[in-house]
């Protein structure tokens, strides 16, 4: 067996989303929109990874429209008539490719900092759960019980946005330290209204958006939640220490109608839990009954962050043992689905290559491929 001949190449399908294959592009910020406006560069790059097999293309993180959504300058908006325009012709291209398409909805929370060139109006400082960026680090402005609810609006408006432009649903970014995330953390969630507390209450922000986009985009719109254990902050730090804590966590999630599940880890071959092979993708689809998503160094040897210099790692080569591993988790139907992330970047053909079993042609990873989109 090969992972050509793999599960990884049976068609997908949960309610309305019908995928042609397993893998999906894994979301990947790459700063090429001034002006939060998708552009031709924007639309020839994911239209050239539809055009070359990908099932699913998760975009980069798209922020919503609250003041305070970006964090970093040439970031795409999923708000205004001119980024909705940019963003409807992406989603043409990619299914003129018979690819599908969903956007990641994103918030940054305490990670912004004013006056840092984050439009669209870079003097806004942070807005995060309790003003604090990681545990007992103060930054930005602590949110007010109206600017929550401002601000799961704009989540929920973002997704009805998405849905009237003919995207395929919709990825909540809840993961990696950002807003949704630092409501989930205990570190930067010190609130004690209805959104903070125990694991009920830090939910409870992603829930109401979950539970807003369900009653606005209808009960077929797929619903993705991205979430992490590990934070930017901290890539020690756990949501969910146990077993049973990943259930509390992931029980109202589902309740409030999350379809998948994107497990986002650095390394997918890790166990999640001593005890088990299982990987957080494997835990949560067992937990949650609902389908995963797994990620971090697929065909790769090594992690897409360097943990020592905290920043992006430089050089990754393929591992074909990685590939292996991959192949038996898949075969043992651990999780559903499989993103690919940097190996897209480098090599737009990463899916052909792989279902015709040419692995000697696949490329890696350099850093220097960020430079251009194209
Ligand atoms: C350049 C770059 C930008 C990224 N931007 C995002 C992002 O916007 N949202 C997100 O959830 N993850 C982001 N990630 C993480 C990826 O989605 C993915 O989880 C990670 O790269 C691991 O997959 P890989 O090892 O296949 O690259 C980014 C990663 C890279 C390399």
């Amino acid at each position: 067996m090969s992972l050509s001949e793999s599960n990884l190449f049976k068609p997908f399908e949960y309610g309305t989303l019908k995928l042609r294959n397993r893998v999906v592009m894994a979301p990947m910020t790459r700063t090429f929109s001034p002006d939060g406006v998708p552009n031709d560069l924007n639309v020839a790059y994911y239209q050239l990874r539809a055009k070359n097999e990908v099932g699913l293309i998760v975009t980069e993180g798209t922020c919503v429209g609250h003041k305070a959504a970006n964090g970093y300058p040439n970031v795409p908006y999923i708000y205004g008539e001119e980024a909705l325009a940019g963003w409807k012709k992406v989603v043409d291209a990619v299914h003129a490719e018979g690819g599908k398409i969903i956007p990641q909805i994103w918030h940054v929370g305490a990670i912004r900092k004013a006056n840092t060139k984050a439009g669209p109006d870079e003097t806004i400082p942070g807005y995060s759960p309790s003003g604090l960026v990681a545990k007992g680090k103060e930054s930005g402005v602590a949110m007010s019980h109206d600017d929550v609810l401002e601000t799961i609006e704009a989540f929920v408006k973002a997704a009805e946005d998405a849905q009237a432009i003919g995207f395929d649903g919709v990825e909540i970014h809840g993961a990696h330290g950002y807003l949704v995330d630092q409501f989930f953390w205990e570190e930067t969630n010190q609130r004690d209204d209805e959104f903070g507390g125990d694991i009920a209450g830090r939910t409870k922000f992603a829930v109401d958006i979950v539970k807003g986009i369900r009653e606005r985009c209808g009960k077929d719109f797929p619903i993705i939640l991205r979430f992490s254990q590990w934070k930017q902050q901290n890539y020690a730090a756990k949501l969910a220490q146990t077993v049973d804590e990943l259930k509390e966590f992931l029980t109202p999630l589902v309740d409030a109608g999350v379809d998948i599940f994107h497990c986002s880890t650095r390394r997918f071959w890790e166990p999640e839990f001593a005890g088990s092979a299982l990987n957080l993708a494997g835990w949560t689809k067992k937990l949650s009954g609902q389908p995963s998503i797994t990620v971090g160094s697929v065909g790769l040897n090594n992690s897409f962050i360097d943990e020592e210099k905290r920043d992006m790692v430089d050089e990754s080569q393929v591992a074909k043992e990685s590939l292996e591993n991959l192949e038996k988790r898949l075969d043992n139907e651990e999780f559903d689905l499989v993103a690919v992330g940097r190996a897209l970047i480098e090599d737009p053909e990463w899916v052909i290559k792989i279902r015709e079993n040419r692995l000697d042609e696949l490329k890696g990873y350099s850093k220097a491929s960020l430079a251009k989109l194209v």
